[in-house]
């Protein structure tokens, strides 16, 4: 059975916490036999969601490409960093502009439904980006995916990796690896 995960940061910047996290997430992944897809959101700029840009304009072609990206998928991996307690607003908008419809009229939102998704979270703060990591779910939830409960919170992130963008912390890199493993074996579930 073929277990395709799309996984990606919520964060733009070289050198991200999440994009290291989430690096780590997808291997429990694959060693769980799943194949994991990486993007990283830089490569789609989208302009922020206007409902006359998008009359005018209709989809962008970034936006139709992340369609693509999660209609070819099983499921979801994201790492979503912390920005005031809530999830990054380059996350919302790739989300926002990946549920419209598409030129044919077709809602993006099909995309997303009964779908599994898990997430992880970095932050230097002691919480890991815990909150906006819950905030980040919900909309998961609304979007009608499936969270699953296993997360991973990683706290004093700015501290935690090794120049090989290892973790020190042998427990937390397995704990990070087993909701990649956990998020693959949802997946396995679901497809029967
Ligand atoms: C606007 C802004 C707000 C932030 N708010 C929080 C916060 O509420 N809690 C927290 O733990 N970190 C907060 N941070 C710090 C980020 O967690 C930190 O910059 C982190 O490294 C961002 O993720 P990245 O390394 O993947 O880019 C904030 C950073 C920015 C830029």
């Amino acid at each position: 059975m073929t277990m395709k995960i799309l996984a990606f940061a919520g964060s733009t910047r070289s050198n991200s916490l999440n994009q290291k996290l989430l690096d780590i997430a997808a291997l429990g992944a694959i060693e769980s036999g799943a194949q994991v897809t990486h993007i990283h959101l830089g490569d789609y700029p989208l302009p922020f969601y206007d409902g006359d840009l998008e009359g005018k304009s209709g989809l962008p072609e970034k936006a139709a490409a992340l369609q693509d990206l999660v209609a070819e998928s099983d499921a979801l991996l994201i790492a979503s960093p912390d920005y005031n307690g809530g999830y990054s607003a380059v996350l919302k908008n790739a989300l926002d502009w990946t549920g419209r419809p598409n030129g044919d009229g077709h809602s993006g939102l099909a995309h997303f439904a009964n779908k599994a998704a898990a997430v992880v979270s970095a932050s230097p703060g002691p919480l890991g980006g815990s909150r906006g990591q819950l905030a980040i779910r919900g909309v998961l939830d609304k979007l009608g995916m499936l969270v699953i409960p296993q997360s991973f919170s990683l706290g004093l992130a700015h501290e935690a990796f090794d120049k090989t963008h290892r973790l020190r912390d042998a427990r937390a890199d397995a704990m990070v690896r087993a909701v990649g493993a956990a998020l693959a074996e949802t997946v396995r579930k679901l497809k029967g």
